[in-house]
């Protein structure tokens, strides 16, 4: 069965207020562009088409003013909102009809990834039809994320949601690539003590029988975190540093569908026609001349 796509972003932004009082996060500005562009890149990387953008009830119009039906990239956007922040693991009771027994890739609309070879490991997760794959990176600060405890041979032991005493510097990324029973495995997920239906406890379910990956994604990459107003800002800065250096645009779904065929040439250049105005136009337009 072809793997479906998930977006989650809703939440309540706290941590960003006053900023996200009035707007969800996950549309506040990356440099040039839309927060959830990245993490729809990232999808749209992995080959995924149909997708599902988990919203809050109050951002969806917001969110679907800006991103449609998802033709315009030759991809099928569907709508779901998420009534209360309960939990990452709840978007999969959430999308459970949509998934239809399909395996999926969930993103957090928050996450922002980048470097050579992600279409690569993203293909192989992908590829693999049962069990999970998820991601470890390593930070500095590891405390603030869920947390990859691995025994002496490497075998992992348990993910540990923000421990205050981290087991290792790996924490796991917001990508989640699961099979075909995640929703089934999340409603057997308890309230965990901050009331959350907790991802590690979905993803504890797929350890516990050995199936699954942790793969660690290597300093090559960048994954940047937006949850504070100074990492908000180092990641613009960062994707405009790589931007202007490079003159390639990060995360960006017109050039990535382009690049798939998943558009056409005539359909680049109506897109590259709407923002004729600016560099993000002028790009598409130097896409097309390749
Ligand atoms: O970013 C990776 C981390 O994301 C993982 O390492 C953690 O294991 C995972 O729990 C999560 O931690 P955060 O502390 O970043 O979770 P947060 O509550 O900030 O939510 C992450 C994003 O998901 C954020 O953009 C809001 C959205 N969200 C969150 C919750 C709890 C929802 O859309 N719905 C929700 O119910």
């Amino acid at each position: 069965m072809q793997r479906k796509g998930i977006i989650l972003a809703g939440g309540s932004g706290t941590r960003l207020w006053p900023i996200t009082m009035g707007v969800s996060k996950q549309l506040l500005p990356i440099y040039d562009k839309p927060m959830v562009y990245y993490p729809l890149s990232v999808l749209m990387l992995a080959g995924i088409r149909e997708i599902a953008v988990i919203t809050t009830p109050e951002d969806q119009a917001q969110f679907q003013r800006l991103l449609g039906d998802g033709g315009q990239w030759g991809v099928r956007l569907i709508w779901l909102v998420q009534p209360s922040p309960d939990g990452l693991a709840q978007a999969y009771l959430l999308a459970k009809d949509f998934l239809n027994g399909a395996p999926s890739a969930m993103v957090l609309g928050d996450n922002i990834f980048f470097g050579h070879g992600l279409p690569e490991i993203l293909a192989s997760a992908s590829a693999r039809e049962t069990g999970g794959t998820v991601f470890g990176y390593r930070v500095a600060d590891p405390e603030r994320y869920g947390v990859v405890d691995f025994d002496r041979d490497g075998t992992v032991k348990a993910i540990i949601e923000k421990p205050e005493v981290p087991p290792s510097n790996f924490a796991v990324t917001g990508l989640y690539f699961l099979d075909g029973r995640a929703p089934e495995l999340a409603a057997r997920v308890k309230p965990s003590p901050r009331g959350e239906l907790e991802i590690v406890d979905l993803l504890e379910f797929y350890r516990a029988e050995g199936a699954l990956q942790v793969e660690k994604m290597g300093r090559g990459f960048a994954w940047l975190d937006t949850g504070t107003h100074g990492s908000l800002l180092d990641a613009g800065n960062f994707v405009r540093t790589l931007t202007e250096r490079q003159g390639q645009q990060v995360g960006c779904p017109d050039e990535i569908a382009y690049r798939l065929a998943w558009i056409s040439r005539d359909e680049l250049a109506a897109r590259a026609e709407i923002f004729r105005k600016n560099d993000y136009g002028r790009y598409l337009a130097a896409v097309l001349a390749e």
